[in-house]
């Protein structure tokens, strides 16, 4: 697994040293005005949009395809996991911003969660207890 996981972390990484070239001079223009189906994350700068890109795969354990249709076909939305994926980021901001935010934290710091805080590396966190 852990071989698995460093073959995907390489592919990732590639992919996205191949947006960095083209994008060379925008990395930090807006990623809404750069790409062209952002309805999210449009005032994330090009770098860490696609950093986050880079974190869901690391969460998931899963390449882009996983969620994109293909190499050229980003901005396409036919999958069904980039459309739970986007579900999911609204999830995370919710539980965020209207839960726990409202926690008593130490350091006037609320905690928050991310994708890994359920997926921990897998695609279906579910409900079985680890390990499986
Ligand atoms: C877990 C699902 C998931 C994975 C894995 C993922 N993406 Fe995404 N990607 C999304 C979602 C969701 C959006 C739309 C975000 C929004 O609407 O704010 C998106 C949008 C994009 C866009 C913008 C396309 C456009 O023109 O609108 C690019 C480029 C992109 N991803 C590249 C990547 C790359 C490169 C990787 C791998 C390193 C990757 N993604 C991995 C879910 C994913
Ligand atoms: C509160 C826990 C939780 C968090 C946080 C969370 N997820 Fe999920 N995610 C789930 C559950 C539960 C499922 C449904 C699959 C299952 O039953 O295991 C799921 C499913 C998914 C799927 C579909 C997987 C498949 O095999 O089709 C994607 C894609 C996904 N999550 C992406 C994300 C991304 C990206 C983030 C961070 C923005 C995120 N998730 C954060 C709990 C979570």
């Amino acid at each position: 697994m852990a071989a698995y996981r460093d073959t995907l972390n390489t592919m990732r990484a590639g992919v996205i040293a191949g947006f960095m070239t083209r994008l060379a001079g925008s990395e930090n223009k807006r990623a809404g005005d750069q790409f062209t189906n952002v309805l999210l994350m449009k005032d994330s700068t090009v770098t860490n949009f696609l950093k986050q890109m880079d974190y869901y795969g690391k969460s998931l354990s899963v390449g882009c395809t996983f969620c994109h249709a293909g190499a050229g076909k980003w901005d396409d939305d036919s999958k069904d996991a980039k459309k739970t994926a986007r579900v999911m980021i609204e999830l995370v901001n919710m539980i965020n911003t209207q839960g726990l935010a409202k926690m008593a934290a130490g350091g006037g710091r609320a905690p928050r969660i991310s994708c890994v805080t359920c997926h921990r590396g897998r695609q279906q966190p579910g409900q079985t207890l680890l390990p499986q």
